[in-house]
């Protein structure tokens, strides 16, 4: 019996880290629909993606393609996730949305400097109510990593979310996009993964490696 995989909708998907995802998540068999605020842009994505994964890849506007998916992920820069929210609330509901949001001050991107709400992540929880399961992930991925489907991506995910079982169906998109990926305790914990942004940006400017990442170590329990 095969089974049915939940369709994604990714908002913001034409940018670098939607697509990325898209990219892995459509290769991996999920359903993907794109997100933007032109539908055009979003079909034109689409169309390639479908090409580079060899999947399922449709587009359409942010509002349409939250409401038509069984699960959300907002990846829009953090200057636009308020009215993001707005857009796609009623799309939502009774979802998880997954939220990659960094909350970056440009030009000062390697100071971390979070938003009065805690995270970005926490406020999107806030915004939306408990009938959302907000799950943050993926803020310590590189997009160009996801885009080169021959790269191993060694830098682990936290994944942070109020509910459990939302948190565990994020660990299990992750490993389908060839990630580690960890429970990191509720939506408060974001802060943590948000921040450490920055220090990676810094590390990758001013360190001699690119794509700094982090990887949780640890003795395995008996
Ligand atoms: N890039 C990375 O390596 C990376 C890594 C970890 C986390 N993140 C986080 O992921 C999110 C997306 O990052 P990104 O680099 O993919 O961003 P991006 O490419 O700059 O933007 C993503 C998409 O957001 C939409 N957008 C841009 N301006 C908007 C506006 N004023 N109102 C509504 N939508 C707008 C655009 O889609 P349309 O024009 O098609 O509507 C754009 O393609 C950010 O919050 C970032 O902090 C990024």
């Amino acid at each position: 019996m095969t089974c049915k995989k939940l369709s994604i909708a990714i908002i913001g998907g034409t940018g670098d880290l939607g697509s990325g995802l898209a990219l892995r998540w459509a290769k991996a068999g999920y359903p993907i629909i794109i997100g933007s605020r032109s539908k055009a842009a979003a079909e034109e994505a689409a169309k390639k993606l479908a090409k580079i994964s060899g999947g399922q890849v449709t587009g359409d506007e942010n509002s349409l393609a939250a409401a038509s998916a069984g699960l959300v992920v907002l990846t829009v820069p953090f200057s636009n996730h308020e009215p993001m929210l707005n857009i796609i609330k009623d799309g939502v509901h009774g979802k998880i949305l997954i939220d990659v949001t960094v909350p970056l001050a440009p030009p000062k991107v390697m100071r971390v400097k979070l938003p009065v709400g805690g995270s970005a992540a926490k406020e999107t929880q806030d915004f939306l109510g408990d009938e959302v399961r907000v799950v943050s992930a993926f803020q310590n991925i590189a997009a160009d990593l996801l885009h080169d489907l021959t790269a191993t991506i060694e830098c682990e995910v936290l994944v942070c979310g109020n509910n459990k079982d939302a948190r565990a169906e994020v660990v299990e998109l992750a490993k389908s996009a060839g990630m580690t990926a960890w429970h990191a305790g509720p939506i408060d914990n974001s802060a943590a993964a948000e921040a450490l942004t920055s220090l990676l940006i810094f590390i990758n400017k001013n360190g001699p490696v690119t794509h700094a990442g982090i990887r949780v170590t640890g003795d395995p329990k008996s």
